[in-house]
């Protein structure tokens, strides 16, 4: 039998192979990587890419890549995730049912968009404009949600030796933030320039959350959650639990949370 390190090592050449593939390579390498990649839990595959980043792999490069078997892994990361059995009042259940709530405003979102493309001035576009502003509002809420991430997970992932997807994920929620710093300050000024200039700058913004926001939550909620419930010891939780509160929540309640207070 392979031994872990053995396992890790030859993950890790595939991931390089993919990493260094040539656009017409690309079909092969992948199909031979997707047996690998079956056999292959979240958690090894995290450790592996951390190696390669600790090795030398640029991290920019390394999260291309990680779309690259993300991709090739969808169908089978949701099955494994599926199968996870938690209480509503777990800290894990409740990132993912804020994260249903996220993907249910980031397609409002796009929506209120297609509308506002097919406007030509902010009389026409009043009541989309009233919705962006709304929405702009709800997503700067959920920086709570990834405040807690970083403040009462990734912290205990990190004391366990997993350094560098927290990094990962933290960029992101950087990069997040900044945008959704300026969608709320286009929105709140809105009705006051020129309604082509104002969707010329929305526009972007509001593509790069719907597609990245979106690839953020899949990979939270398919790896780095089923990671991080593999590394941190069960006695570790009611922590994250006393952290999340103190923390705080968001504008939406989750379910455990609003059954309490009824
Ligand atoms: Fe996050
Ligand atoms: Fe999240």
């Amino acid at each position: 039998m392979k031994s872990l390190k053995d396992a890790r090592e030859e993950l890790k050449k595939v991931l390089k192979r993919l990493h260094e593939a040539k656009p017409e390579e690309l079909g092969k390498i992948k199909e031979e990587a997707a047996k690998y990649f079956k056999e292959t839990d979240p958690k090894e595959l995290a450790l592996a890419e951390q190696e390669l980043i600790q090795e030398g792999t640029p991290r920019a490069e390394m999260k291309r890549l990680c779309d690259v078997h993300l991709d090739m892994m969808k169908e089978q990361l949701k099955v494994s995730a599926k199968s996870i059995n938690l209480p509503a009042s777990h800290p894990i259940s409740i990132l993912k049912d804020e994260h249903k709530v996220i993907k249910r405003n980031l397609k409002k979102l796009k929506r209120t968009l297609e509308k506002l493309k097919t406007c030509h001035s902010f009389d026409e576009a009043r009541g989309q404009v009233n919705i962006l502003k709304e929405l702009s509002h709800f997503f700067l809420e959920t920086e709570k949600h990834h405040q807690r991430e970083e403040d009462a997970i990734f912290p205990r992932l990190e004391a366990h030796g997993v350094i560098e997807p927290p990094q990962i994920f933290k960029e992101d929620h950087v990069e997040f933030k900044a945008k959704k710093r300026i969608l709320n300050e286009l929105a709140m000024g809105a009705e006051k320039g020129d309604f082509k200039e104002f969707l010329g700058a929305v526009a972007p913004i509001i593509d790069f959350l719907t597609k990245n926001l979106e690839d953020h939550i899949f990979k939270e909620d398919n790896i780095l959650y089923p990671m991080s419930l593999k590394t941190l010891d069960k006695n570790e939780w009611p922590d994250v639990r006393k952290s999340f509160d103190a923390i705080g929540y968001c504008c939406f309640a989750p379910a455990d949370l609003s059954k309490k207070k009824k």
